[in-house]
């Protein structure tokens, strides 16, 4: 471990929590992990294992008490006593193994959100852990699938509250050969939470007009946290270009991110690199998804913010009153540093191949309608789409009521194809794509391997624990 690192490890582990988990501290990664050198950047899950192209890490679920607003005692759900939990960072090609052990007095599971892997370890609903039960998770990274990633616990009916309890958490895939330069890397794992007086997480009572109101917008709180923290500073020096990664895992809020005073690039969806850089002002990010931005310092001794502006994805009705607020997110200060020259960033970053549009087998309609799909809500029994492996498939996906929806599928990237008719500019995998209130989008999606029962869902965590969801069966 080089000293820098040790440095790292030692002050997260001084300033975060004190039960944090043995195995985090024993330093045996082998795998360059830039994105674990930085104290900003959340905890690394330490791999234990010597074997070549192996991840294995231990992972722990557990109630305990923490500062999760400063100076004020919560309690709370954490992975290895982290809030968000610590990231597991690996490379294309890794076998990971993930030792997992459930101490929560419920039932869980841990769905790594957006990997593609075998249906025994997506963590659905389908296979919950019990209290005091143990359960191995394993699969192996797919080339071609480096990008941001996250795990969080899927259990039925309850993934909203697990979530909000504080189990979350980000993956982190290099690829084996990276066409952009090596540069600082930082992970921004945004969450929001509400509180009562007492530093208890509010969870209004389900009958409440409160617990109504979160049950039709999807929990919302007015604290925003980047990696547990309220409103961190990010330092940069002048000519620097960071790559940020940026990690949605809110119950209900989709964030609309810009830097005051800079255009910023965005290299990076759900499922990696995009085929070329494009700048943007501005990026919407809804519940679940991931986006890799190129952020670039400004003049030696500056500070901007990164913001959240104003979204409407509400319905009028419930529409919370602050809704227009600008929030303030990060700080992004500039050191007093002489500037550094600007690494070179490729034109070129990868090609992705389309899918093609005459290969597909089936059209699927979905309709959302406020809480449900195609006119039902979830029945663990029931198949709602039935396909095989290597079906090549396209998805209507129609929003019928006045609120956003974000659609989300397990398992397998797809690319959007058209939203509201015009084509989608520019190609990208996905596995999140915000449907807003009134609209329709077509995405096309290969069912290249991994039979098996995958949900489909809005990733509103109220809508989906409310049975927003349903059940796509891939047979061999
Ligand atoms: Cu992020 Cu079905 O989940
Ligand atoms: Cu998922
Ligand atoms: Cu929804």
């Amino acid at each position: 471990m080089s000293k820098m690192m040790l440095v790292a490890v030692l002050v997260l582990c001084s300033t975060r929590v004190m039960a944090t988990s043995h195995h985090e501290m024993r330093g045996t990664t082998s795998f360059a992990a830039r994105i674990g050198e930085d104290a900003s950047n959340p905890p690394l899950l330490v791999n234990i294992s010597r074997a070549p192209h192996t991840v294995e890490v231990n992972l722990t679920a557990a109630v305990t008490r923490l500062a999760l607003q400063p100076g004020v005692m919560s309690h709370a759900f954490a992975y290895n006593g982290h809030v968000p939990g610590p990231t597991l960072d690996v490379r294309e090609g890794d076998h990971v193994i993930i030792h997992f052990r459930n101490e929560l007095p419920e039932a869980t599971t841990v769905h790594w959100h957006g990997i593609h892997l075998p249906f025994e370890s997506d963590g659905s609903p389908f296979h919950p852990i019990q209290p005091g039960e143990s359960h191995d998770y394993m699969f192996t990274v797919q080339r071609g699938t480096a990008g941001t990633y996250w795990y969080h616990p899927h259990p039925d009916k309850r993934t909203g509250f697990a979530i909000g309890k504080g189990l979350f958490g980000a993956i982190v895939v290099h690829a084996a050969d990276d066409p952009l330069p090596p540069m600082t890397e930082k992970l921004l794992v945004l969450s929001d939470n509400r509180f009562l007086a007492d530093g208890a997480i509010d969870f209004p009572d389900a009958a409440s007009s409160n617990g109504g109101i979160d049950e039709e917008n999807g929990r919302e709180g007015p604290v925003l946290f980047v990696n547990g923290k309220v409103m961190p500073t990010i330092t940069i020096r002048s000519g620097e270009i960071q790559r940020w990664r940026v990690v949605n895992t809110s119950a209900g809020r989709i964030f609309r991110l810009a830097i005051h005073g800079q255009t910023m690039t965005q290299v990076g969806t759900d499922g990696g690199l995009l085929e070329s850089p494009i700048d943007v002002n501005e990026i919407l990010l809804a519940t679940g998804e991931r986006v890799e931005l190129l952020v670039r310092g400004g003049a030696p001794g500056t500070a901007t913010t990164l913001q959240n502006l104003p979204y409407d994805r509400y319905s009028p009705q419930t529409r919370p009153v602050d809704w227009k607020v600008t929030r303030d997110l990060v700080t992004l200060r500039t050191t007093t540093d002489a500037p550094v020259r600007p690494t070179a960033i490729p034109v070129r970053l990868r090609t992705i191949t389309p899918l093609d549009t005459t290969m597909a087998t089936a059209v699927r309609t979905i309709v959302f309608g406020q809480g449900i799909i195609n006119g039902h809500t979830m029945d663990m029994g029931r198949v709602d789409v039935s396909t095989r492996v290597g079906a090549t498939e396209i998805w209507d996906i129609a929003n019928i009521v006045g609120m956003d929806h974000p659609f989300h599928l397990h398992g397998f990237q797809f690319q959007v194809i058209d939203r509201d008719g015009v084509p989608e500019p520019f190609r990208a995998w996905r596995d999140m794509l915000n449907i807003p209130k009134h609209s329709t989008a077509r995405i096309i999606v290969r069912y290249d391997d991994y039979p098996g029962k995958w949900m489909f869902h809005c990733h509103i965590l109220d809508h989906e624990d409310h049975g927003m969801m349903g059940v796509l069966e891939v047979k061999p």
